[in-house]
């Protein structure tokens, strides 16, 4: 057994990260500045959308994209329970309802085939999540999308380098959010990016992480200088600072790599595990490219003696981290309460949450600290497992 604690997720940090740091510190320019555009420039490149707007989350970017389509009161905009508290909060921060989908027991993505019956004339958006970092299902969710002439707002935090059907993720719908949290498969320590191909969106998106200033307003009206500034709109506060982008730039020169070393992270797992009749390894799809964020394992709890609270636990006990994604956003108290649902009005994701455990996959891990885990896991199996 290993005997220290392998923690669930680490960043991948080195001189690159901090020559880039050091190099924003030392030009003077912490907050947002030419860092923060260079970065953006790079990360539209890199997913093939038109404008890239950084900001301090991809919470924030989900807001601001709502903002911008012009989400009011008591709309509807349609995701899945099967997601981080960030996918519906956004969707209440304007007081509008979440309507959930169930999702499809293979990957864990939206069920786009129960997506038109939960279209109403109240419906205002789309919001898919890309679990783990798998493509969900995008070619019939735009269908019906374009069928009611609804904007797709990708919920992207975990897919990042991922691609549907030769397209990366970033580059298909109205707006695509990643994320570049701490544990995400690049990191600024917090941020976020709105990505889109729509000029007047962005514009706005733009304007309203900054306050809801205008800047285009003294560039039309004024010639007297840069001080002058006008209030179009109560903004938010939403930038990201030229230290969190220079860490942001090292991690996308070496994108590809990290994401090469979790692909084969995985493909060890999936190799160890696939034969095990108590656990089902995270299905793949031929036509999509997964980025590897996570490795959703799953029990199958017939098979076992233990639950996975208690699995959690005797991983815990053998110093591997592990964590559980998600707990559906249905069974919390305050979607319970607000809208009154139980366990199984989404089946699936409440099912499929109750034998699911993340395995640590980062490009940090060394081939020892893979076959800790593969060794612990099938000790844990060997132990508990019904003959
Ligand atoms: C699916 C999903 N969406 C959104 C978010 C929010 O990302 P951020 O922490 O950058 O706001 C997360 C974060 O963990 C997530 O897992």
């Amino acid at each position: 057994m290993r005997n220290s604690f392998l923690p669930f997720a680490l960043p991948d940090i080195d001189e690159t990260e901090l020559a880039e740091v050091r190099e924003a510190l030392e030009s003077g320019w912490v907050t947002t500045g030419p860092k923060t555009k260079q970065f953006e420039q790079e990360f539209a490149a890199a997913v093939g959308a038109k404008h890239a707007i950084a900001v301090n989350s991809c919470t924030a970017a989900m807001h601001l994209a709502l903002e911008a389509i012009g989400l009011k009161r008591g709309d509807e905009v349609i995701t899945t329970p099967y997601t981080f508290a960030a996918t519906a909060e956004v969707i209440r921060y304007f007081d509008a309802r979440p309507v959930l989908v169930d999702v499809d027991e293979r990957d864990l993505n939206m069920r786009a085939d129960l997506l038109a019956a939960a279209i109403t004339s109240l419906t205002r958006a789309i919001i898919p999540v890309h679990i783990a970092g798998l493509p969900a299902e995008l070619d019939t969710i735009h269908e019906v999308a374009r069928q009611h002439d609804l904007p797709v707002i990708e919920d992207a935090a975990h897919a990042f380098p991922s691609s549907y059907h030769a397209r990366p993720i970033g580059s298909i719908s109205q707006f695509t959010c990643f994320s570049f949290y701490a544990t995400k498969t690049i990191t600024t320590g917090e941020g976020g990016m709105i990505c889109t191909d729509h000029d007047r969106w962005a514009e706005r998106c733009r304007i309203m992480a900054l306050h809801g200033i205008s800047k285009d307003a003294w560039k039309r009206y004024t010639a007297e200088g840069s001080w002058y500034y006008e209030i179009i709109a109560p903004g938010y506060k939403y930038n990201l600072t030229d230290i969190a982008a220079a860490l942001g730039l090292a991690q996308l020169h070496k994108a590809e790599r990290m994401w090469r070393r979790r692909q084969s992270i995985a493909a060890c797992y999936s190799a160890a595990f696939a034969q095990v009749p108590a656990l089902q390894v995270p299905y793949d799809q031929f036509d999509r490219q997964h980025a590897w964020h996570l490795y959703m394992l799953r029990l199958n709890l017939a098979q076992l003696r233990i639950d996975r609270a208690q699995f959690v636990d005797e991983l815990k006990r053998r110093n591997i981290g592990v964590s559980v994604h998600f707990i559906p956003l249905h069974i919390h108290p305050y979607y319970r309460e607000v809208y009154g649902y139980h366990p199984e009005d989404f089946p699936v994701a409440y099912n499929e949450y109750l034998r699911e455990i993340s395995l640590p996959i980062y490009s940090k891990m060394t081939d020892a600290d893979v076959q800790d885990v593969i060794d612990a896991v099938l000790e844990v199996i060997a132990q508990h497992a019904l003959m």
